[in-house]
């Protein structure tokens, strides 16, 4: 068998990695094409060395650009490479504009390359469809010959769209495979520590959505809202560069001039920073997982979560929206009591550390089942 498996952006690189550690490990051939979506040394390289990620076989270099440049680009670098190898799989992960791009090209070759389609997050579903990646999740699965979901409550989601069940398969969440497996090193690590802060006495806050940071007014009110809350505790940003930008242009610096701004940090710096915390608060899919992992309360900067199970199982809640200052103090006073109340939520079912070596057997077995 065969595998090329696909990453892009800064969230896909924690899932790629456990699941190209099992498939070498089983003896598979696997090959990983890093398509430059994601190309800054904060954003992609630190996350090769701190995931022991080997390099990439195919490097794409597409790099930013609109939406359209940037699927296109993907597009038309994949497809040389697809043909080259000519794999049993094509694996993709995740929902950023290289999953939609690589499974679009894959989708067009398969008969002539009798190549096939594997979705890792399959199911996830936030029912917005202004956000960017709900059109690649929903176009992404329609794409796919299989789908591998990372919780049970995916699979509704997927019936309801009139996708056969045979091809649906429950592996759960790949990414807290890496979490596991580098959380020994993040606590080595420590940033909090080399940062003078306390476990459980500071915020961590990620932002970089389009609907948070693309315009003014509501990049304004989220950090007048992290300003309220550097005043019962230190708030730690470490700034994604899309975020940095407009800061910048909309000329809101002042606000920042109570935090503790970083630049983008590596897996492991953010996994110790995470561990730590006394809150995350965040509009990152990514984090709402990884705080449930970790027993950490977790506020959600967003109008509604493709992720759910977080909340009803884990240790997250929706801010109410739109953000304002009193709606982010409220959740983040909710989720510090939860804190101090100790640990809280609990890890949902395949969130174990073994899915990268669910998602290879569903391969091997559907492959097997394609020869026979
Ligand atoms: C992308 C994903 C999003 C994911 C996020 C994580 C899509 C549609 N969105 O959004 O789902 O949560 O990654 O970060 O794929 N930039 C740099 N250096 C880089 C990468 C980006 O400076 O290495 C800057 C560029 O100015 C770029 C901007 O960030 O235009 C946005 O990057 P882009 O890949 O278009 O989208 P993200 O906002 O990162």
């Amino acid at each position: 068998m065969r595998v090329l498996i696909v990453a892009g952006a800064r969230p896909n690189f924690m899932k790629v990695a456990p699941i190209l550690r099992v498939l070498r490990r089983e003896g598979f051939e696997a090959m990983l094409v890093h398509t430059g979506q994601h190309y800054d040394e904060a954003m992609s390289d630190a996350f090769f060395r701190d995931l022991d990620l080997p390099p990439p076989d195919h490097y794409l270099g597409v790099g930013s650009g609109t939406h359209a440049q940037q699927t296109a680009r993907v597009m038309q670098a994949f497809e040389p490479v697809l043909e080259r190898v000519q794999p049993d799989w094509v694996v993709v992960v995740g929902d950023v504009n290289s999953t939609i791009a690589c499974a679009l090209v894959t989708a067009k070759r398969k008969e002539d390359l009798g190549v096939r389609i594997a979705h890792v997050e399959a199911g996830l579903r936030s029912r917005d469809w202004r956000m960017p990646e709900e059109v690649n999740r929903v176009l992404t699965d329609r794409l796919s010959d299989l789908l591998l979901t990372p919780s049970r409550d995916a699979h509704p989601n997927l019936l309801r769209e009139g996708i056969e069940e045979e091809k649906i398969a429950f592996v759960g969440n790949v990414m807290i495979d890496a979490l596991l497996h580098q959380l020994p090193h993040a606590r080595t690590v420590d940033l909090p520590g080399r940062l003078g802060l306390e476990r459980g006495r500071y915020a961590a806050v990620t932002l970089h959505r389009p609907s948070n940071v693309d315009d003014r007014e509501p990049l304004r009110n989220v950090l007048q809202a992290l300003a309220t809350v550097a005043a019962e505790m230190p708030v730690v940003l470490p700034l994604h560069p899309r975020t940095a930008k407009n800061i910048q242009n909309f000329g809101l610096d002042d606000l920042l001039s109570d935090l503790l701004v970083l630049e983008p940090l590596g897996y492991r710096e953010m996994l110790s920073l995470t561990d730590a915390a006394g809150v995350v608060l965040t509009d990152s899919g990514g984090l709402q997982e990884e705080t449930t992992a970790l027993g950490v309360p977790c506020v959600t900067l967003r109008e509604q979560t493709e992720r759910p199970i977080t909340v009803t199982e884990g240790t997250n809640r929706l801010a109410s929206w739109p953000v304002t200052t009193e709606g982010v103090l409220g959740s983040f006073h909710e989720a510090l009591l939860e804190r101090q109340g100790g640990p809280n939520g609990r890890r949902p079912e395949g969130w174990d550390g073994h899915a990268a070596e669910r998602v290879v057997e569903a391969l091997a077995a559907s492959a097997a089942l394609a020869i026979a």
